[in-house]
């Protein structure tokens, strides 16, 4: 079954029309190139990316260690490298974009964070599917922004909770106020988006301006459908995320 799906990716992929050329990897052509395929605008791009930030929950948060280690033990010569570790979001006040974030107070991205480091979210598309796609070709992010805390009023406003329980059941178990580990709610506040939406003769590429991302509409995340997305629609990715009626009100807006 993988193998007849791996080959018939590969047939697909030797189709002329499936192939891009090798120079626009990372790239989008120049305009005066014969393009064959509508590069989707960067307002389209926004649109995508916000409904990665829906559908997705798990990303790579990177920080870089600071120069000096006060406390604790790590090896001497790792200042100023960068880290980038799995992390749990969620899409938790979607009428931001800013995606929201349990806190460890011990976990490494963290430290970096109190010990002055930027930080950055990246994330991508997941197909749903079986179909083989060529990484590559799916589009990915990074969210450069700043962590803010989230105070409790807004925590309990928002339904924080429920939502972030609702895409990681595990979560519960280091909510804050748990005796296992410190932890406390964060929103990445987004100040730069950088999207490589697939290969660049038929994907945008490219810097993503914040009122793009902040203006895109709850009705046009609903709208688009991502490569390899499962059918069923909206109601559905509720319901994967297991969400009752009362929390999926939280994503009305
Ligand atoms: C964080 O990024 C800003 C630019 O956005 C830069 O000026 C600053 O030096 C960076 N901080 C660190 C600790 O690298």
């Amino acid at each position: 079954m993988y193998l007849k799906s791996a080959l018939l990716g590969l047939i697909s992929l030797a189709s002329a029309s499936n192939v891009p050329s090798r120079q626009h990897l990372f790239t989008n052509p120049d305009a005066d190139n014969d393009v064959t395929y509508t590069i989707p605008t960067v307002h389209e791009s926004a649109v995508q990316a916000r409904r990665i930030l829906r559908l997705e929950s798990i990303g790579t948060l990177s920080t870089v260690f600071p120069s000096t280690h006060a406390v604790e033990q790590r090896p001497a010569d790792v200042g100023g490298a960068p880290i980038g570790l799995m992390d749990y979001f969620g899409d938790c006040e979607p009428n931001t974009g800013n995606p929201t974030i349990l806190a460890i107070t011990i976990a490494t991205s963290f430290k970096n964070v109190d010990a002055g480091s930027n930080i950055t979210l990246s994330l991508r598309w997941h197909p749903q599917d079986n179909v083989w796609r060529s990484p590559a070709a799916l589009p990915r992010f990074s969210l450069v922004g700043r962590l803010e805390d989230i105070d409790t009023d807004a925590v309990e406003k928002a339904g924080i909770t429920a939502c972030y329980v609702a895409y990681h059941k595990d979560a519960a178990w280091w909510l804050p106020g748990n005796r296992i580990h410190e932890s406390k709610w964060v929103r990445l506040v987004v100040e730069e988006i950088y999207w490589i939406g697939g290969f660049g003769d038929r994907a945008y590429i490219g810097w993503i301006p914040l009122e793009e991302w902040q203006s895109v509409t709850p009705e046009e995340i609903e709208s688009v459908k991502l490569p390899g997305e499962k059918k069923g629609g909206w109601g559905s990715w509720k319901a994967w995320l297991g969400l009752g009626e009362e929390e999926q009100g939280i994503f009305e807006l």
